[in-house]
């Protein structure tokens, strides 16, 4: 079996969080294991959790179209979410929740060693940006560790605001060539927060 494989099959017996009691499916993530770019979204909504796959609902139609503008598909790149059950009537992932659902992401990254991570949405976006405000980030690239890292606002979000389609549309068509360039682009210097994160 392969290591994400396995890693799926510890994900599913995961009981840490109370929600890991009312899941109809884990939501692990999917996607090739030698992907350059790893998507990280929120946490699975109703149609995740029915289907145990990410992105599979509205917000998931739009981040294919988004996908297909830089003319990539689902097989050619990873998605995964912050926490991989579903929160009861769609609230916010609890900070406890996130911290214990942490453990699975970072295994995730070490197997795929993706040379870009797209964060979509806050959520996504504070573990790698801690600290930061999307309205200021989104687009931007920062290098750490050999790793570009990105931020772009949720497409959910950008389905309920259409002012931020066009620049969600615009964050996306930026990813190639920053992906052409992940050897050149020159790292951060670190700060201390940032050591800890990964
Ligand atoms: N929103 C997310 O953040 N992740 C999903 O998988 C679906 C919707």
């Amino acid at each position: 079996m392969s290591a994400l494989g396995e890693l799926y099959q510890e994900i599913a017996l995961c009981q840490q969080c109370e929600i890991a009691k009312y899941r109809t499916k884990v939501v692990p993530g999917e996607g090739a294991e030698d992907a350059d770019i790893m998507f990280i979204g929120e946490a699975p909504g109703w149609h995740e959790d029915q289907q145990g796959r990410p992105f599979v609902g509205p917000a998931g139609k739009y981040l294919d179209e988004l996908l297909a503008s830089i003319g990539l598909g689902r097989g050619q790149v990873y998605i995964a979410n912050v926490i991989k059950c579903r929160p009861q009537v769609n609230r916010d992932p609890l900070p406890a929740e996130i911290q214990n659902c942490r453990n699975w992401l970072e295994r995730q990254i070490e197997i795929i060693r993706p040379k870009m991570i797209v964060t979509l949405g806050r959520y996504s976006m504070a573990m790698f940006f801690p600290g930061k405000s999307i309205s200021k980030i989104h687009g931007t690239a920062q290098k750490r560790d050999n790793v570009v890292y990105y931020a772009m606002y949720h497409p959910a979000a950008a389905l309920h605001q259409q002012s931020l389609r066009r620049v969600i549309e615009e964050d996306m068509l930026k990813i190639p060539s920053l992906l052409a360039q992940t050897e050149i682009i020159e790292e951060e210097e670190q700060q201390p927060q940032q050591l800890t994160m990964f």
